[in-house]
């Protein structure tokens, strides 16, 4: 751990731009600038630890392809040092993106997890969730008036609309939203590399309890099984031998995690964009139809997960770049959404970009986001509902951007509701 810190501290001292997109805290506010100067360097830039692209094309053509794997691939638990350079693992609890997790798997396994899971995710199971998440949203829309007209946006709605989502379609109590949240924090600290100790050390503790939780939930399922996610995986677990009892932990763990931790970045970022182009919301409020491509829009232009990496398992060849077996390289998601080749003039917000739609904030081939059509409706009923009830939202102070570097959003937005009297 130290080490990684080390080697990647020395670069940035030597002005290496892909250690300052590893380390540096100005990333967090604008990475943007970042990218482009990467994009500028090469398709492909070797810092001598691993690769990092910001190319669309490179990006999409390498995780499409049958030659590179996740990290965690087939051999299990991939080498230390790699490792730490992507997540903070160790044989602590699981993480996100650990061994047996669908994100650390390639086929057959992967192909195993995702079956088990895929029908709840849907677009017909997602369109059947829409009037509930709306049902939701009203609530804390009418939580958020009553106690008015100061509110944070990201504590008030848009952590909590996606964790209650998630936590009824996984059979969790309500109550335990907050805590879920809390325990978030840390687990998303450990998609980042070169953590302080601090944070590696809450980063473990928040996932040993969420997954002591999960644990127990497991418990209370088998005895009381209801219509959800997890009863079925635990009856696949249980009845039918289709799962371990790690890999039942991790999808779980995984489920609850990517259900929360994502699209509260993708609303909080909606409605930092839209109060910033007044215009822009103008627009949507004259033509509601374009609202499911705005989500598009600021899933591409601040995606919220800003990366992701994969190993090369054979000498091979991507959009015409050569990669040497073992090589991991760093796809900058939130990179590739802003490269001219693809999205003209790419640093504009324009909710009518006609091809917004290409972006890969939700990864692409066999790993593509489980949750996009959940996370696509949420962002969409979210941000309309919001701008609906309180026309005349208006930022009351500056926001404050969370502190991880793979998950893009806002820790804190203070807003009025209504213009003051
Ligand atoms: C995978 C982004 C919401 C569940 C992924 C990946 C990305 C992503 C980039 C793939 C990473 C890679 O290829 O290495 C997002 C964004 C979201 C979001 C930007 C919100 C705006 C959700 C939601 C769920 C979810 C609501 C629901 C539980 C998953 C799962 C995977 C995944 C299970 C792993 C799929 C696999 O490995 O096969 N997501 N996600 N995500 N996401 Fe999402």
């Amino acid at each position: 751990h130290g080490f990684i810190r080390r080697a990647l501290g020395k670069r940035r001292q030597a002005g290496d731009v892909t250690a300052r997109l590893m380390l540096d805290p100005g990333f967090v506010a604008d990475p943007f600038p970042h990218y482009a100067t990467l994009r500028a360097q090469g398709r492909v830039v070797d810092n001598g630890i691993v690769l990092n692209t910001a190319h669309h094309d490179l990006t999409t053509a390498i995780l499409r392809s049958p030659d590179f794997g996740v990290v965690g691939g087939p051999s299990g638990r991939p080498p230390a040092m790699l490792r730490l350079a992507v997540a903070a693992g160790g044989d602590g609890p699981h993480g996100p993106v650990d061994p047996p997790s669908m994100l650390a798997t390639d086929p057959p396994d992967h192909t195993r997890y995702r079956k088990l899971v895929t029908r709840a995710f849907s677009a017909k199971a997602v369109a059947a969730l829409r009037s509930r998440t709306e049902e939701i949203a009203a609530e804390l829309l009418d939580r958020m008036a009553a106690r008015g007209p100061a509110a944070d946006v990201i504590e008030d709605y848009a952590s909590l609309l996606p964790a209650t989502v998630i936590a009824e379609m996984l059979g969790a109590p309500v109550e335990m939203r907050r805590q879920f949240l809390h325990w978030g924090e840390g687990a998303a600290l450990s998609l980042d590399a070169g953590l302080t100790y601090a944070q590696f050390r809450r980063s473990e503790r928040d996932l040993a309890a969420l997954q002591s939780w999960m644990e127990a939930h497991f418990a209370h399922l088998r005895r009381n099984p209801g219509d959800n996610i997890l009863s079925a995986l635990v009856h696949a677990r249980d009845g039918e031998g289709r799962l371990s009892e790690d890999e039942l932990i991790s999808i779980a763990m995984l489920l609850l995690a990517a259900g929360f931790e994502t699209t509260v970045n993708l609303i909080g970022n909606g409605v930092g964009l839209l109060t910033a182009h007044p215009d822009q919301l103008a627009l949507l409020r004259a033509q509601p139809q374009h609202w499911a491509r705005a989500v598009d829009e600021v899933l591409r232009i601040d995606s919220p997960v800003q990366r992701t990496g994969r190993i090369a398992h054979r000498d091979t060849e991507a959009a015409g770049e050569r990669i040497r077996a073992g090589r991991l390289v760093v796809l900058m998601l939130g990179g590739a959404n802003r490269d001219p080749a693809v999205f003209p003039d790419p640093d504009r917000f324009d909710v009518t970009r006609p091809n917004a739609g290409e972006h890969v904030a939700f990864s692409s081939g066999p790993h593509f986001c489980l949750g996009a059509a959940l996370a696509r409706m949420e962002g969409e009923v979210g941000l309309r509902a919001l701008f609906d009830r309180f026309p005349d939202l208006t930022p009351a102070g500056p926001p404050r951007r969370r502190p991880t570097r793979v998950l893009r959003g806002y820790a804190t937005m203070p807003v009025r509701l209504s213009p003051a009297t």
